[in-house]
């Protein structure tokens, strides 16, 4: 029989969790952002369950609103280790997971992050990534000297430039450059050091880069967003898309169209990796896999609530929390809010119901129920050609995390569809990805293996 297709799973491990009201449940150390021992905690749990990475998404700045006013203070969504640093720490406490930071191009220059990430590459033995995103709020544009955020198309396109530009320092010395031979005296071959000398639209960088070429060959790309100028990006560059696809068919058409633009840069199409976020809340039986979600619901803040609506409906503190939702007044925002306001209508929510339902998902994908009902899913996605695995997002941490290591896992395995043992030593050899040819060792005809 054919061996079934392997899952890929990774965890967002940021803060305290994704769901709006985790940070007050009682088994969640609520001052964990701030401590390291919580992320080596919660690193150690996903590298026990042989998940493929921890991944960490990032803003430079609170990008959260006070709106309606009293919400922001409620929030856990304020402070946040530097990820890269953190990675940095976790990365010397872990021995095989994947270690995964987000990190802009809007705000950083590529010499910076060719460095960085090149360096957490060999600080880990081969376990960086680089989640690849534009940022998009005026308020990280507040942090960096602007008055807006950069235009969208600009964004893009200096994003396209950045990664070309990156990708181009990496490849800086080829393997086996560095011979320190000290008989000769010799300490690299200057024939396998080679300088970029980029001129471009955005950035000017001569190179060659301080740092060696990594165990990966190159630390791994992810990208997320889904505009077609992200797609691009992410054909041409990324090893991994992370999607907050919500409805299987969507997700077919966006998995369909991602892998379809990869030819078109000479990739095959199991070069890259789509891993939609999935919250997943999980109990022995359905009743309670029910009440878990309940009781996270009880723990969302009414104004925390009214914070996830208050772009669409404006300011509703004022109306009675377990009352019917108003019609939205304002013209410019009743567009935007029609969708949310026929939602409660249809199921007759209160204002409370409808911030449960919009807030706890925080726009991936959740799924109640049992193991089997999680498995079941996650297979039919796959299956379907709508992924190749998950980014897992708990809801609370650790306990989202334990719950799924504990319950969903086994059923995975027992499926045959995720592994008991990490497959080889570096986070490209785990995801089954082959090592990228140093373009300069390509010219000259010699290949690379696969990564080990
Ligand atoms: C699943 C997912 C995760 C994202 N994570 C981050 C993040 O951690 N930090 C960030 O600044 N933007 C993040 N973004 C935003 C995207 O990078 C991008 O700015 C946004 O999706 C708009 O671009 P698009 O129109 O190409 O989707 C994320 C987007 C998605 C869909």
């Amino acid at each position: 029989m054919a061996e079934k297709r392997q899952l890929k799973l990774g965890v967002s491990i940021r803060g305290l969790g994704y769901h709006a009201g985790g940070w007050r449940h009682p088994d969640v150390p609520s001052g964990g952002a701030m401590d390291f021992e919580h992320f080596v905690n919660v690193a150690r749990i996903a590298e026990a369950a042989k998940l493929d990475m921890v991944f960490l998404a990032d803003g430079v700045g609170i990008r959260q609103k006070d709106e309606p006013p009293g919400s922001l203070c409620r929030s856990n969504q304020n402070v946040e280790l530097e990820p890269i640093t953190l990675l940095s720490a976790l990365a010397a406490v872990t021995k095989h997971i994947g270690l995964v930071a987000t990190a802009s191009t809007t705000y950083n220059e590529p010499y910076h992050l060719a460095r960085k990430f090149g360096s957490l590459d060999h600080i880990s033995k081969g376990r960086a990534g680089w989640n690849l995103v534009t940022s998009w709020s005026d308020a990280e544009a507040f942090n960096f000297g602007r008055e807006h955020q950069m235009a969208y198309a600009d964004r893009y396109e200096r994003a396209m430039e950045f990664a070309e530009v990156v990708t181009g320092l990496w490849d800086s010395w080829e393997g086996g450059a560095f011979v320190h031979d000290k008989t000769s005296g010799v300490f690299y071959d200057p024939d396998r050091l080679h300088t970029l000398a980029h001129r471009g639209k955005h950035f000017s960088v001569l190179g060659p880069l301080s740092v060696d070429r990594t165990p990966q060959g190159r630390p791994i790309i992810v990208q997320a967003g889904a505009s077609d100028q992200g797609r691009d990006i992410a054909a041409r560059f990324a090893d991994i898309v992370f999607s907050a696809e919500q409805d299987l068919a969507a997700a077919r058409a966006y998995y369909a169209s991602v892998k379809g633009r990869l030819a078109t840069h000479g990739r095959r199409t199991d070069e890259l990796l789509m891993l939609p976020g999935l919250v997943p809340i999980v109990g022995a039986t359905r009743a309670e896999a029910q009440a878990k979600h309940e009781a996270l619901q009880e723990l969302i803040d009414p104004l925390v609530g009214l914070s996830y609506i208050y772009g669409n409906f404006g300011d509703l503190s004022a109306y009675p929390i377990d009352g019917p939702v108003p019609e939205p007044k304002d013209p410019k925002l009743r567009s935007r809010a029609a969708v949310m306001f026929n939602l409660a209508q249809e199921k007759g929510y209160t204002i409370r119901q409808l911030c449960q339902a919009i807030a706890s998902g925080r726009g991936h994908r959740t799924v109640i129920g049992t193991p089997a009902d999680i498995a079941d899913t996650m297979e039919e996605w796959v299956d379907q050609g709508a992924a190749d695995g998950f980014n897992i997002i708990p809801t609370h941490l650790p306990v989202g995390l334990e719950d799924f290591a504990a319950l969903v896992l086994p059923e995975l395995r027992r499926r045959g569809i995720f592994r008991e043992e990490y497959e080889a030593r570096t986070f490209r050899g785990n995801l089954g990805l082959p090592e990228p040819q140093n373009r300069y060792t390509e010219a000259r005809g010699q290949g690379t293996a696969l990564s080990a």
